[in-house]
């Protein structure tokens, strides 16, 4: 089996997080090294079907093993929502200080504030698709706090802790977040996988 494969993101700073991730047993490459400039086709219903939907665009266009993942923020007084669609809650092209107002909007007085970061990433591999999922459970704040990291952390406190994402470090973060629990059993899985 080859120990290269394409994440399909544009993200950088993802990219990043998964080269640590994989620290240097997979050599990971994003579109842009195999000659793929532009968007990735994101229009499905639900995270497995988007995350799906990036890997085989990738996988069937340049014939290469491929991952993609996607992310949603699903709140339980809101029946999950804004779930896969998170990235534009507020409306197309809108900040995600619009994002976290709207949310905050929607819960206000709700003595309810469980939420939980799901990703999903999906795996081509020799032509057969496989998926892996991480879940990190907390509470939406009543406002905002903190500088660090992106979206929605700075009203979510994951379980066990007292700071907002936005208030811990990045190498916490980075260390119990959603994304790396699910890039982490990719990882375990590829590694066995070889075996
Ligand atoms: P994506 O699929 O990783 O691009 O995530 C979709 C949207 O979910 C982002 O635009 C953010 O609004 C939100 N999101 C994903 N991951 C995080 C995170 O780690 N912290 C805060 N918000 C996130």
């Amino acid at each position: 089996m080859t120990n290269e494969f394409v994440f399909a993101t544009n993200n950088t700073n993802k990219l990043k997080e998964v080269w640590e991730i994989a620290s240097g047993k997979f050599k990971i490459i994003c579109p842009a090294d195999i000659g793929h400039e532009g968007e990735l086709p994101e229009e499905q219903t639900t995270l497995e079907g988007n995350a799906l939907q990036k890997a085989r665009f990738i996988s069937e266009k340049f014939g290469i093993n491929c991952f993609a993942d996607d992310t949603g923020l699903e709140v339980e007084a809101l029946n999950g929502e804004p779930g896969v669609y998170s990235a534009r809650y507020a409306g197309e092209g809108r900040s995600a200080k619009d994002n976290i107002n709207k949310l905050l909007l929607e819960l206000k007085d709700c003595p309810n504030r469980n939420a939980r970061f799901r990703t999903v990433v999906a795996l081509i591999l020799d032509d057969k698709e496989y998926f892996f999922e991480g879940i990190v459970e907390g509470k939406i704040t009543e406002t905002l706090r903190g500088e660090n990291g992106f979206g929605y952390d700075p009203v979510f406190v994951p379980n066990s802790f007292d700071e907002t994402f936005a208030e811990l470090p990045a190498e916490i973060k980075n260390k119990i977040s959603h994304r790396a629990m699910a890039m982490e059993k990719l990882f375990y899985f590829l590694r066995h996988h070889q075996e």
